[in-house]
């Protein structure tokens, strides 16, 4: 059976566009809070299969999004590596940060694949659940969205720690995103091997490096992370989303080794449509905080985006995740205008 996503994903083109929404397994769906609270802390949901399934389906049966995404979180590596890793209920991701390279020398440098046992179970339980035509994705951060993580400890406005560790210990910064890259390629060849039929690769913080870093820490990793993948998985689709990349995506296309472009709401369309659609196909790009409006701006953003891009190979999806505060009713009325047009 076709899988429209995967469809593009090999450079064709759909009508309509399929259509999934990066985190759509998440807090603005009743069931996802029901569920949450049931599991209790974040990390036992993503950890235990039965709940985790459970989470990463909930919006395709509600919505029936073309593709599901895994439900896990970018800092399980982190977390696989042996830092420690929690969630706080709101305040987001907090590690024990890595303040210099002695304590990251502390840090395992091989993955421990019995800690991700249980995503690549999910993974099992999942694709057996899933339509024929549902395209099952999954996932890992960028070396250097990771790294930000790792260092920082927490999320900040500009990860200025990470980028000073970077200026200050450039070689130890190397290091890392080195033992990032095959930790993140061996994940996600596990991933595809336990049934993800693609997998994109999350660099949420690739809008912060100067170009200079940006080729050296976000292209130059996702190229290794890509062709290590493939080394494994000669078939494999991959998406990369490198985040507030703007003018630089187009040395992204040229150079990441991905099969296709994710895109945040900042980008320019007219820009995105000759020097990177052109080439491969690209998903994206729905401003999450439109999708809060609703109403006419809801319904004026989704033909903009569709007059951008759907002429070509192109999936539907928002420039960001989802916010916790949209409306389902507003994700219903983007659905019917993505999907009633020729
Ligand atoms: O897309 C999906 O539905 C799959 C699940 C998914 C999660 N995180 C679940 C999650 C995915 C793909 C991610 C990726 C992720 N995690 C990224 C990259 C994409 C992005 O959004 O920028 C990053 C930077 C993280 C790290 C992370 N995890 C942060 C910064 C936070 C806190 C922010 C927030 O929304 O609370 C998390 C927690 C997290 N990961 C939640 C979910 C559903 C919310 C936790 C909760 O339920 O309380």
């Amino acid at each position: 059976m076709n899988k429209p996503v995967l469809d593009v994903l090999g450079r064709g083109r759909c009508v309509p566009p399929p259509v999934w929404l990066m985190r759509q397994a998440g807090r603005y769906l009743p069931e996802y809070r029901a569920m949450r609270a049931r599991a209790g802390d974040f990390l036992d949901l993503v950890f235990t299969p039965e709940f985790a399934a459970e989470v990463t389906l909930q919006p395709v049966r509600r919505f029936g999004f073309d593709a599901a995404i895994l439900f896990s979180d970018i800092l399980v590596i982190p977390h696989a590596l042996g830092q420690k890793v929690r969630f706080a209920a709101g305040e987001g991701p907090l590690l024990e940060p890595l303040e210099n390279r002695g304590a990251f020398e502390r840090i395992a440098g091989e993955l421990d694949h019995a800690v991700l046992e249980p995503v690549y179970e999910t993974i099992r339980r999942v694709k057996g659940e899933l339509p024929g035509t549902t395209t099952l994705l999954g996932f890992c951060g960028a070396p250097w969205t990771v790294a930000t993580y790792m260092i920082g400890g927490r999320g900040t406005p500009d990860q200025a720690p990470a980028r000073l560790f970077g200026y200050r210990d450039r070689v130890g910064m190397d290091t890392l995103i080195d033992v990032l890259v095959d930790a993140s390629a061996s994940y996600l060849v596990r991933q595809l091997e336990a049934g993800a039929d693609a997998v994109q690769i999350f660099d949420t913080w690739a809008g912060v490096l100067s170009p200079e870093e940006f080729q050296r820490w976000s292209i130059e990793p996702t190229r290794r992370i890509a062709e290590q993948v493939r080394r494994a998985v000669p078939a494999a689709r991959i998406i990369g989303f490198p985040r507030g990349a703007g003018t630089k995506l187009a040395d992204y296309a040229d150079h990441a080794a991905v099969d296709a472009v994710g895109l945040d709401w900042m980008v320019d369309r007219a820009f995105v449509r000759e020097r990177i659609q052109a080439r491969l196909p690209v998903q994206g790009n729905l401003d999450p905080l439109v999708l809060v409006a609703g109403g006419a701006a809801l319904d004026r953003a989704v033909d903009t985006v569709l007059e951008a891009f759907a002429d070509g190979p192109f999936v539907f999806n928002l420039g960001h995740g989802i916010m916790p505060e949209t409306p389902i009713a507003h994700v219903e009325q983007m659905l019917r205008r993505v999907r009633g047009r020729p």
